[in-house]
């Protein structure tokens, strides 16, 4: 591909993040030498790449600035205008901006606040019982990522979105049919992408005005039922919005924290001190999942589209061009963490990651996923004495979400 700075290349190229090293010295390097870089890449409009904590956290407070509008996930201009083509015309709450986002979000906010996330604390111990007991029936070697990590991640997801058991191998399909759209392992032999994804989301259209009929008639406790009878200024959503929010919500919550589980126990795998530490301190939990998610950043970038004249760390910035966010660079950033590049779940530090974006678009479900995470670490370190890497682990390609995918481990049952 044709781009006029080859450090640019970490931000355009799935197979890029899946050299986390690699990636890291090249984000290292423009935080220290171009903070704000333009990245010119054949067949993308233009961007700059910014790398620092600061940036990231001014245009993400922004959002008066700095809009999200229908274009927010960085790929090439031709896959985006054929979606488009295709009839696929994607409004999450990612898409919108200004007071159409406040009243969409408005929606299910209280649903994810800390309290109301908090009394759903006991189905979260349950589900990360029954997939830490999984360790058992594994018998002492398992591929953590997809073994635990992933259906462990679907399944509180599921539960909380209220999708029966019977029905999670479809949303599993259907998420990685839209997430994983650029790993070539996810897509096997689906074929042409695109196609797959237009089938993808005819397959959620029909799925989710089946559950939102049901809903209505049979309103429960769960997420669903909030989506499904969900008002905007008096009148039901609009449908188009409804089938967007059910896909949010039914994609942004696993994907992303299951790699961040995972992601998290290879760092931890690979200093065994720490796993020690944390199996002796179970209340050290809490600190090492902010640690994890600090260090996975499992969403490489969102855009923001700058809506007047303006600039970042001196440079200038015209209504119309582009900016890229890029977390795994900002919380790997040494003018906010210290020694940044060493995965410590004890660093004080580890709340400044900015993983979860910020200010309006700040992640909805960012209280579930602390929990998910933090839940699981004692409940595993309860059933084994001795957990340790049995191969090398394997990265997704892909630049919007991603993380490790295969994390081989064995390990002895206590
Ligand atoms: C470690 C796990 C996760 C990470 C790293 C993550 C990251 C993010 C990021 C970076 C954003 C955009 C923030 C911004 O633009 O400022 C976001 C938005 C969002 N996330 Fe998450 N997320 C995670 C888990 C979840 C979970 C568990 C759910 C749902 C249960 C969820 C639902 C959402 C939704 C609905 C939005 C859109 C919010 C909006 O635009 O107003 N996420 N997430």
């Amino acid at each position: 591909m044709e781009i006029n700075d080859q450090r640019g290349r970490i931000f355009v190229s799935p197979q890029a993040y899946a050299d986390q090293e690699g990636w890291h010295e090249v984000a290292a390097e423009l935080r220290r030498d171009d903070p704000v870089l333009r990245v010119e890449a054949e067949g993308y409009t233009p961007f700059f790449a910014l790398t620092r904590h600061a940036d990231v956290f001014e245009v993400s407070r922004r959002s008066d600035i700095f809009f999200n509008t229908r274009n927010a996930v960085l790929g090439p201009d031709a896959n985006f205008e054929l979606i488009r083509s295709m009839g696929i015309d994607p409004k999450t709450l990612i898409h919108m901006d200004g007071v159409e986002h406040r009243d969409h979000r408005h929606v299910t906010n209280d649903w994810f606040k800390p309290a109301a996330v908090k009394r759903r604390q006991e189905d979260i111990e349950a589900i990360a019982d029954e997939f830490a007991d999984k360790l058992v029936d594994f018998g002492g070697s398992c591929d953590f990522a997809q073994d635990i990590a992933v259906p462990y991640t679907l399944r509180v997801i599921m539960s909380i979105f209220g999708v029966p058991q019977a029905d999670e191998r479809l949303m599993l399909e259907l998420t990685q049919g839209i997430f994983g759209a650029a790993d070539p392992e996810y897509l096997g032999d689906v074929g042409d992408p695109l196609t797959y994804l237009t089938r993808t989301v005819a397959r959620f259209d029909e799925y989710f005005a089946a559950l939102t009929e049901d809903r209505r008639a049979h309103p429960t406790d769960d997420l669903a039922t909030v989506i499904a009878n969900g008002q905007i200024d008096g009148c039901p959503m609009e449908r188009h919005a409804q089938l967007w929010y059910y896909i949010i919500v039914a994609t942004a919550g696993h994907d992303t924290t299951s790699y961040a589980l995972a992601g998290g126990m290879e760092a931890l795998l690979r200093q065994p001190d720490q796993l020690a530490a944390l199996a002796v301190d179970p209340a050290l939990a809490t600190n090492a999942a902010e640690e994890m998610i600090r260090w996975t950043a499992p969403v490489r970038a969102f855009l923001r589209y700058a809506q007047e004249d303006t600039e970042i760390a001196g440079v200038p910035i015209a209504a119309g061009e582009r900016v890229l966010l890029s977390y795994p660079s900002a919380n790997r950033d040494d003018a906010v963490f210290t020694d940044p590049m060493r995965f410590d779940i004890t660093r004080p530090d580890a709340d400044k990651l900015i993983s979860f974006g910020l200010g309006v678009h700040y992640c909805l479900g960012s209280q579930f996923a602390r929990r998910e995470v933090r839940t699981m670490l004692p409940k595993l370190l309860e059933r084994v004495s001795a957990i340790e890497l049995a191969g090398d682990p394997q990265w997704a390609e892909a630049n919007f979400v991603g993380g490790v995918k295969h994390l081989p481990v064995t390990y002895t049952l206590r």
